[in-house]
Formats: structure tokens, C-alpha cells, sequence
């Protein structure tokens, strides 16, 4: 078939797919490509594809059951595509997009691929797509939300269409937003406010949580989040919907307010959507920025990551391997650590301090008593239950030592 733009093969997970040669459409080093091709197709969401099969593959394992997958934006039908062909118990797909070229293109990509029986594409507005699949006995047991920006303009309709049980994916790419840089649109998107503090992607993934959790509730409906991540220019999160107006409740209670100081670091949550008590820093008396309201409660099921990471072993192409199991084991080190955390260069930078080992402040940590660890948020961070004074306490002995051994070091060399 011939389409009327330059075309490229791309091969990814089992499948090969037609896609718009990006080179082409790329005219100053400065214009990203995937937005200025007629279709959409970004090769650097490969590993956001990947951890999209895995969780298929995982909620097979846990439901035992066929599925049925929904797409609503699927731009060439590559995820769609890869969730047919890479999990065994998918038996049907729904791909579709609002752009008739990219419909097209998809459709032709399920045909190469071989899967039209598996594969059916439409061509519609993904919210009307959605609800012509909201009755019972229609609904999907997946809803792969991954648009060009916030996911929220879609995620009413995505609930309505998702069988109780069921698991809802949503990619946002409304990071100057959810971050803090745009405080209005993210209140207008997410219903809480971010701050641009140096944990503002872990904010942004609580945003995101605590508006889904508002949105289902109001079907009498809960989340149980089991997975969520922070990669280079978005955020994922991975939600099973269940039913019950007490679960309901029960998942509002996980809404809260993290209060932040930007003089000293310190930081808390907030078991509660308002602003009561005093809203001075305890520490250095300076006033607490706020953000949320927000999801307060885990961002990892801890099994349900292992149950990835299981199935990543034994199912990706060798290639993909290294690179996903090794965020999934970062994250799920993390599954149990407190919200927030602490970047260690950010705090010597206020200190005027050199960066002493993370690893060493980690172990300082637990050596009093505190739970502490990495974070794939930032390779130099430590989330811990500790306060802010206290880390910067271990950092100035860790430094000072450190200045006394170097000149021990020189007094015996001398
Ligand atoms: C980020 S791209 C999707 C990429 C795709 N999910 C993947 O993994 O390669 C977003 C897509 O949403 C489509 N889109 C935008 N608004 C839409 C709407 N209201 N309904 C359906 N599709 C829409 C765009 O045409 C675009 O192809
Ligand atoms: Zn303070």
C-alpha cells in the first residue's frame, strides 16, 4: 500500500509495524518529530510499550481469564498491535484514533501483522468509542489510556467501559503542569495543586492517583494502585477499578495534602483534604508551601511488580531485558517507602557541603533505626521516614569525618 507521507519499518516486542520516517518530518534540530508526522509514533515510549505487555501478561496471571483490550489513542497501532500478538490470553483488541490516517495506517499494520481477526480498528472520537462499550457485558478488562498530554479528558469514560476487576493504564505528558510550572491547568485537570518542589514527579504521580480516585468514586467504584513510574518525559500509572461505595470511601481516605518547606526541606503528609493546623515550618518557622489535594497511600503493589518483573524474564526479547528489569527492581525496592524523598546534592547545594555517597546516608540512616533507600525518581535521592534535620545532621558528620581522615591521610604521607 502506498501512504501519502514517507514511511519507515519499526520492529518492536514480536511485532513489525509501518510507521512515519520520523527523519523526515524532522526539519530544525529543535522539532520533535512524532508531533509533525502525520502520525503519531515515538520510538522512545518502547519501554512504556513494554511495561504496558508485562502488566497484561501479569493481570492474565492474577484474573485467569481471556481479555479484552481497549486503545481508544493508539496512533499506528503499535501498542494495540504488541498486546495481540505478546499476550498469549488477549483475545480481542479494540485500536482506534481520532485521525483517519492513522486509523488507516493502523489497519494496515494489524493486517501485516496478521491479526485481523484479533485486531479491529476504528476511527472515532476516543471518549464516543468508549461509550458505546459502558454496559455490562461489553466492557473491556483493559483501558490503555496514552495520549498527548493529560489523560483526564478521557479517564469518566475509560471507568465506565472497564469491567469491575479491571485494569486502567494512563500515560500523562503534562509535566509542566502536573510539576508545578502550570499551577492552574493542574488544578483545572487533576483537581489539586502541585509544587515544584525536587520531588514534584513523585506530586505529579499523586495528582494523577487522587483525581482517578475522585473520578471512580463517584460510580461507587475504588483503585487499588499497582504500579506507577516516572520516566524522562512522563508519568504511567497502573490501577485495578473494583467495585463497592466502602472500598470507595476507603480509597477517598488516602487523599491528602503534603505540606513543604522550601527553606529547610522539611515535609508532611496529611491524612486530610484540608488545610487545618498551623501552617508554619516546626522547624525553621518559615511558611509550608501546599500541594493537593492528593493521593497519600501506596503508588506500588509490591507483588504485582514481582509478578513483572517474572514475567519480563521469561518473555521479552533479550535486548529489552537489562534496561526494564532494571527499573522494575529499582521500583519495586521503593514499594514500601514513605512519600516524598530527599535529593542529597540539593541539600549539601543549600549547605555548601560537598556530596558525600548516597549510599552512605542510606546506611547511616538504617543504622538509627530508619527505614531508608534509592528511589528511581533520581539516582542521588533517599526516601526515608527520617526528618529533614536529621539527614542533614549524617550528611555534616559524613563530611567532617570524611575532612579527618583525608587529613590524617596527609599528616602521615607528609
Ligand atoms: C500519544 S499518541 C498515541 C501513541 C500510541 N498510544 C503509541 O503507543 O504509539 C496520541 C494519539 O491520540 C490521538 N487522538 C487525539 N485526540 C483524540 C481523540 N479525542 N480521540 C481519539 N484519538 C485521539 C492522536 O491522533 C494520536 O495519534
Ligand atoms: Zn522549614
Amino acid at each position: 500500500m502506498r501512504f501519502s507521507f514517507p514511511t519507515a519499518n519499526a520492529s518492536e516486542g514480536a511485532v513489525s509495524v509501518v510507521v512515519p520516517e520520523l527523519k523526515a518530518f524532522a526539519k530544525a534540530p529543535s522539532d520533535y518529530a512524532p508531533a509533525k508526522a502525520p502520525v503519531f509514533f515515538n520510538p522512545v515510549m518502547e519501554l512504556n510499550r513494554d511495561i504496558a505487555v508485562l502488566s497484561l501478561r501479569v493481570l492474565h496471571s492474577l484474573v485467569q481469564r481471556d481479555l479484552t483490550v481497549c486503545e481508544p489513542l493508539a496512533g499506528c497501532g503499535i501498542r494495540g498491535i504488541r498486546f495481540a500478538r505478546e499476550v498469549e490470553n488477549v483475545k480481542k483488541v479494540i485500536v482506534n484514533d481520532l485521525s483517519s490516517e492513522a486509523s488507516k495506517l493502523a489497519e494496515w499494520n494489524v493486517k501485516e501483522n496478521g491479526l485481523d481477526e484479533k485486531v479491529a480498528v476504528e476511527n472515532k472520537d476516543a471518549n464516543d468509542l468508549l461509550s458505546h462499550y459502558a454496559s455490562p457485558r461489553r466492557r473491556f478488562d483493559c483501558v490503555d489510556i496514552d495520549p498527548f498530554g493529560s489523560p483526564m479528558p478521557f479517564v469518566d469514560s475509560a471507568i465506565r467501559s472497564l469491567r469491575r476487576g479491571g485494569l486502567l493504564a494512563l500515560t500523562a505528558t503534562d509535566l509542566a503542569s502536573l510539576c508545578g510550572v502550570y499551577p492552574r491547568p493542574c488544578f483545572r485537570r487533576y483537581g489539586g495543586f502541585p509544587l515544584r518542589t525536587e520531588y514534584c514527579h513523585e506530586l505529579a504521580i499523586r495528582l494523577l492517583t487522587g483525581a482517578v480516585v475522585r473520578s471512580v468514586a463517584k460510580f461507587d467504584l475504588s483503585v487499588r494502585v499497582v504500579f506507577s513510574y516516572y520516566v524522562a518525559h512522563y508519568i504511567r500509572l497502573y490501577v485495578i477499578v473494583e467495585s463497592g461505595a466502602k472500598r470507595a470511601d476507603a480509597s477517598l481516605k488516602q487523599l491528602g495534602l503534603i505540606k513543604h518547606c522550601f527553606s529547610c526541606f522539611h515535609r508532611k503528609v496529611t491524612g486530610h483534604m484540608f488545610l487545618l493546623g498551623s501552617n508554619t515550618c516546626p522547624e525553621c518557622h518559615e511558611k509550608l508551601s501546599v500541594a493537593g489535594p492528593l493521593w497519600v497511600g501506596r503508588l506500588i503493589d509490591e507483588h504485582f511488580v514481582t509478578l513483572m518483573l517474572e514475567e519480563a524474564r521469561c518473555s521479552l526479547p533479550k535486548r529489552r531485558v537489562y534496561k526494564v528489569t532494571k527499573l522494575l527492581t529499582q521500583i519495586k525496592q521503593e514499594a514500601n517507602a514513605p512519600a516524598t524523598f530527599y535529593v542529597v546534592d540539593r541539600i549539601c547545594d543549600s549547605l555548601n557541603l560537598p556530596v558525600p555517597s548516597v549510599k552512605k546516608i542510606i546506611s547511616e540512616l538504617q543504622k538509627k533505626g530508619h527505614q531508608a533507600g534509592l528511589t528511581h525518581f533520581k539516582p542521588t535521592a533517599v526516601k526515608t521516614d527520617a526528618s529533614a534535620k536529621t539527614i542533614k545532621e549524617i550528611i555534616v558528620a559524613e563530611i567532617a569525618a570524611s575532612t579527618q581522615k583525608k587529613n590524617s591521610q596527609r599528616l602521615t604521607l607528609k
